[in-house]
């Protein structure tokens, strides 16, 4: 069905995000006919720019990102639907023009109908323009007319900045007004973690203590910091994949049934997980948690320069572009069985994937094999590329000698489904137009992810790291994380 009546206002209309991912975005909900009916866009950056100029930004904007074939008259018919103003952020001016204009659209102050107001700005501009959006009283809801914020990443840089930020956003809007982004959420094969997990009877049974030994997730990037080098550097790996887009990965395979797929049933049970996650003791840092850094290396056989080369990074850089972490989980369902995380950037190649080993066979009756090689079924997730699912288990090798070799069902999306490719962000643009936050993080889930990472964090601040760079770009990744795994007797799998 086509989504409510709404005007969507984009702060940070300019930037790299709204050209990349939100305007192939709308285009494809444009296209699949979900659009409401009357539907305007109103963008807000500093640049002077008139109408005109900026729905040439956004033509531009998609003939280069378009995720499909663009039909030239349904692209006309949304841009012409676009408008612009230019303004500062924290200037109250700015929300005036802006009331003004959808007063007069609407015929009357009264009349302004659901507005989605998307923040793509810097994340120092957050709470300002919340703030701002409902001093000119753009965030109060009458009667049925909706008003809602969706908010980007980063939402904080550690605990205090996001209960701070949640604590701003709060004070001037209910939670059920507020879509905190992660896009992790947005994509398929996140979601299906679920629909793997509780739309089919026969993986459930296993899935826990009794039957799984560990649980492997990687998110490995080829991409360095891709002209974002003082953010990153700002950053590092840990706040910027770890809490959030890790989390979500962990949140799915390590939860309980919701009883629903409501929002709030969903999200109390991710929260629920994490809060169960073990409280890394600082002590126990240096062992279950390793950062690293790329130097200099060969990726896709093309040289590529350290992290402390690139452009806007410091010589001597501490910065982490590498962060593995093991994890407990104090439940019922999970003692005893750990998990592995680990991401970076300008690894061997892009892969993400969750593994789970299940424990193996209680005896080993073929004589003939080795123990170690019986019955190692491990189920893998594939995020990306190469979406799918395989099942690894073990059979015999045809011959007169009974020996065992693992083989592998994989199911891989694209022999079963022809989806047009997506951005990703159309499901989140869209459930916020109908009010599905199933998808968005709540305040709490936030929290709880900064909550685990946070005795990390900290004991990082506090020790400079010696090594760095400590892994060569275009590999697997430092060493003190293959052993991090060695010292439970396990490795990690290749990427
Ligand atoms: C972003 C991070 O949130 O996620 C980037 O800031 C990272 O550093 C990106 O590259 C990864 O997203 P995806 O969709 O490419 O896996």
């Amino acid at each position: 069905r086509q989504a409510d009546p709404c005007t969507m206002v984009i702060f940070g209309a300019s930037g790299d995000l709204t050209k990349r991912l939100l305007v192939p975005a709308l285009y494809n909900l444009k296209h699949a006919g979900l659009l409401p009916e009357g539907f305007r866009l109103i963008g807000i950056a500093r640049s002077p720019l008139d109408d005109e100029t900026f729905r040439q930004e956004f033509t531009k904007a998609i003939t280069e990102f378009a995720t499909t074939d663009v039909d030239m008259a349904e692209w006309e018919d949304l841009v012409a639907r676009v408008t612009y103003h230019s303004g500062a952020f924290d200037d109250p001016a700015t929300y005036q023009t802006l009331a003004d204009d959808l007063a007069e659209a609407a015929g009357g102050p009264d009349a302004i109908g659901n507005c989605l107001f998307y923040l793509a700005t810097a994340p120092e501009f957050f709470a300002p323009i919340v703030e701002r959006l409902a001093a000119a009283g753009l965030t109060r809801e009458q009667g049925e007319t909706w008003r809602r914020v969706i908010v980007e990443k980063p939402f904080g840089h550690d605990l205090v900045s996001a209960r701070a930020l949640n604590a701003d956003l709060l004070a001037v809007l209910n939670e059920r007004q507020i879509y905190r982004i992660d896009h992790y959420l947005g994509k398929e094969t996140v979601q299906n973690i679920m629909v793997f997990r509780f739309a089919n009877g026969i993986f459930e049974p296993l899935w826990n203590r009794d039957h799984i030994d560990h649980v492997q997730i990687t998110v490995a990037e080829t991409v360095g910091v891709e002209g974002r080098g003082s953010f990153y550097e700002q950053t590092g790996a840990l706040r910027d994949m770890v809490p959030n887009h890790l989390f979500q990965l962990l949140s799915f395979i390590a939860m309980e049934a919701p009883t629903s797929f409501a929002a709030d049933a969903l999200r109390s049970e991710k929260v629920k997980v994490l809060d169960s996650v073990r409280p890394i003791d600082p002590a126990s840092v240096p062992m279950d948690a390793v950062r690293g850094q790329y130097g200099a290396g060969v990726l896709a056989e093309k040289p590529v320069w350290a992290y402390r080369a690139e452009p806007r990074i410091a010589a001597d850089s501490v910065t982490e572009t590498y962060a593995a972490l093991k994890l407990n989980i104090d439940n019922w369902r999970w003692a005893g069985v750990p998990f592995y995380m680990r991401t970076g950037k300008r690894l061997r190649r892009r892969m993400s994937e969750i593994a789970i080993q299940f424990k193996r066979a209680p005896i080993a009756v073929f004589r003939d094999t080795p123990v170690e090689d019986v019955g190692s079924n491990l189920l893998v997730l594939r995020i990306q590329p190469d979406e799918g699912v395989s099942l690894q288990f073990g059979a015999k090798i045809p011959g007169t000698a009974l020996d065992i070799g693992n083989v592998k069902m994989n199911f891989q999306y694209q022999d079963y489904f022809q989806s047009a490719p997506s951005t990703g962000y159309e499901t989140l643009i869209y459930d916020a137009m109908i009010g599905d936050a199933t998808l968005f993080q709540r305040a709490d889930n936030v929290e709880a992810g900064w909550r685990v990472v946070q005795p990390v964090l900290d004991v990082w601040a506090s020790r400079r790291p010696r090594d760095f760079p400590n892994y060569e770009a275009g590999t697997q990744g430092p060493r003190q994380a293959d052993e991090l795994l060695a010292r439970d007797g396990r490795v990690w799998r290749k990427i």
